[in-house]
């Protein structure tokens, strides 16, 4: 059966490679997708990605997917910090959430020290450049076949 992993890139990560690349890197966000396509993923994987600058976007987005996807991966990027709203609609959301971000968002600004996302998410990975996307596509693979065999299981 087809499993759907959806990663979201808030505001800002669109400019990934020209944006402060001493703290993001030099990758572009289409880059950065292209290495997670030529992961070697199970072949009953399917990653969709989705970027914007809005909030209200982030959340239609993260709403039309309920019941279609199996775990999102989300960078929501400042959003991350204050938005009540991202958080809510993470919230309702039954699959696994996974929080990326490319830096080490502890060891920056203080303002960048809360996350709202972290609130609603399973887990996060920080600080890892790029390679973050990467261990959390892992990560919801993972996290995909344990919850497929403890349903097998219980059928
Ligand atoms: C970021 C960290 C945020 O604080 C910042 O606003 C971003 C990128 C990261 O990936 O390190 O836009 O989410």
């Amino acid at each position: 059966m087809l499993a759907r992993v959806l990663v979201i890139n808030g505001p800002n990560l669109n400019m990934l490679g020209r944006r402060e690349p001493d703290v993001y890197g030099r990758q572009s966000l289409a880059e950065i997708q292209q290495e997670i396509e030529e992961m070697s993923l199970p072949d009953d994987i399917e990653i969709e990605f989705f970027q914007s600058n809005h909030e209200g976007a982030l959340i239609d987005k993260i709403q039309e997917s309920c019941g279609l996807v199996d775990a999102i991966i989300i960078n929501a990027g400042a959003l991350s910090h204050y938005s009540i709203a991202l958080h809510d609609a993470l919230k309702a959301v039954k699959v696994p959430v996974i929080e990326v971000h490319l830096s080490n968002i502890y060891a920056r600004e203080s303002f960048r020290h809360q996350s709202l996302v972290s609130l609603a998410a399973t887990g996060g990975i920080f600080g890892f450049g790029s390679l973050g996307y990467k261990m959390a596509v892992s990560a919801a693979c993972e996290l995909i076949s344990r919850r497929r065999n403890v349903q097998e299981k219980n059928n």
